[in-house]
């Protein structure tokens, strides 16, 4: 088994997995010395390209980025979003989870639940690509937004689910949007590690979409805590910029190229 996620497994009920999103290798180089995991997420879909929704991020989107992000880390374990439509079904999924895994090395792949593709999990882990699930709010096949496991009909579905995607061998799996009574009965009934978005503390891990936490997308439901203003920030230091551009105060003589030196 991948040492990378060997350690993740062994932090079930240990100590708590940090994760985040990455596109690109600037950021991912910073998260890489804290995260354990970071995620070349499809919500690349609307943090970066400005789309509606998660679907149109296409196989080569997400090869792309993830060369970036994968040039950017030393030690956390990178997985990778498959994009909507590129695991319909076994033999699709199988091919595209091949592809991503060989084109960008990265550890394994994530997938969200549908219907009963915990079978291609199956498939997958079966060929030795390691997967990691998502249940609850799965952006690619569910519309609109509903917190789910409001009650113990609805917490008995979702642990079915969760043991099935456990049983077909994933390595972890990302709760997103559940109460906090369905992440604690997941988290304690499964053996593999549990990563919460917007589902409480109850999850053995947390993910975040970094944009969302640096205060940089402008999306910010009630789980994102924003960590910084990055918005601000930047806008900041783009209005000084313009100011010394206009009054000619940038570039002063210490920016100017003389001789050879460039740096
Ligand atoms: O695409 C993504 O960033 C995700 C996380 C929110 C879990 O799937």
């Amino acid at each position: 088994m991948n040492l990378k996620i060997k350690k993740i497994l062994l932090k079930k009920n240990k100590s708590k997995i940090v994760s985040l999103t990455a596109y690109s290798k600037n950021i991912a180089k910073i998260l890489d010395k804290y995260c354990d995991i970071i995620l070349v997420g499809d919500s690349m879909a609307n943090v970066l390209y400005g789309h509606e929704n998660t679907h149109k991020i296409s196989l080569q989107n997400i090869i792309q980025h993830t060369l970036s992000v994968q040039k950017g880390i030393q030690k956390s374990l990178l997985v990778v979003d498959m994009p909507k439509g590129s695991y319909n079904n076994p033999r699709s999924a199988l091919k595209n989870a091949k592809t991503i895994m060989k084109k960008t090395n990265c550890d394994g792949v994530k997938l969200e639940s549908y219907k009963n593709n915990f079978k291609i999990i199956e498939l997958l882990v079966k060929k030795k690509i390691p997967v990691m699930g998502h249940i609850g709010y799965t952006p690619q096949f569910k519309k609109k937004f509903r917190l789910e496991g409001n009650n113990k009909k609805e917490i008995k579905v979702l642990l079915k689910e969760a043991k099935l995607i456990e049983k077909a061998g994933a390595f972890s799996i990302v709760l997103e949007c559940l109460t906090y009574e369905a992440a604690r009965i997941i988290t304690k009934n499964t053996t593999i590690p549990t990563i919460g978005i917007g589902s409480s503390s109850y999850c053995d891990g947390q993910i975040l979409v970094t944009d969302d936490m640096l205060g940089l997308s402008g999306f910010y439901p009630k789980f994102v805590k924003k960590y910084v203003n990055l918005n601000s920030l930047i806008e900041k230091a783009t209005k000084k910029y313009t100011r010394e551009v206009k009054l000619k105060k940038f570039p002063t003589k210490k920016y100017f190229l003389n001789g050879s030196r460039f740096r």
